[in-house]
């Protein structure tokens, strides 16, 4: 088997996702290894799960830095740190420069709890009740400077039950999101899934 790739996490809090990807790589023959997890929230309880995997963790709290530019430059200079290949965010709350997600287009993705382009942004689930939708999910999309608007990876979809609420409702998009993130990252890090321009290739196994 070819190396496994170097992937880095992006955080702002619970990291189950981050957990889900940590899990599915100890897998031997899973084509990414989690060499670092980054948070921008000092208190952001992923930190201490990776820290108990023994991965390394950062902290890049943006209230130290006077702008976005710099911040991002501080996130860049720890993933370069960690010579990260590929770069998942799970989770992570801050909006990224565009001169941030150019240096890692292609090789950035991000989960998102709705079926996008359906509900960019916020309260994805609530917004799904009210909308009336009749299906709701996830996607895992590459990073572009346009916030959750990058080309999407890969979807999951679950139909919207009678009585859902917003908490039940998210309950069941996030087991589908702890599912779909790893086998994204796999197609990523495998080069089954690319970037070329603004389309997704997928080549089959
Ligand atoms: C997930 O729902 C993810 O899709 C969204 O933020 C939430 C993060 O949850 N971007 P966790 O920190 O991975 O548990």
């Amino acid at each position: 088997m070819t190396a496994r790739k170097r992937v880095a996490v992006l955080i702002s809090g619970r990291g189950s996702n981050m957990t889900a990807l940590i899990e599915a790589a100890k897998a031997s023959d899973y084509p990414a290894e989690i060499i670092g997890v980054l948070s921008n929230k000092p208190d952001a309880a992923g930190l201490q799960t990776a820290a108990a995997e023994g991965i390394a963790t950062a902290i890049r709290s943006h209230r130290d830095y006077a702008s976005r530019e710099a911040f991002d430059a501080a996130l860049h200079a720890v993933l370069t740190g960690w010579n990260a290949e590929f770069v998942c965010l799970a989770g992570f709350m801050r909006i990224l420069t565009p001169e941030f997600t150019g240096n890692w287009l292609g090789r950035m993705i991000n989960i998102h709890p709705s079926l996008l382009p359906e509900f960019r942004g916020l309260h994805t689930h609530d917004r799904a009740l009210k909308a009336g939708a009749a299906e709701h999910g996830c996607t895992v999309h590459f990073v572009t400077p346009g916030l959750d608007e990058g080309p999407t990876l890969t979807q999951s979809r679950i139909p919207v039950l009678p009585g859902d609420t917003a908490e039940s409702l998210q309950a069941r998009v996030l087991v589908e999101e702890h599912r779909l993130y790893p086998l994204a990252l796999a197609e990523l890090a495998s080069g089954r899934a690319r970037l070329v321009g603004d389309e997704v290739i997928h080549t089959p196994r």
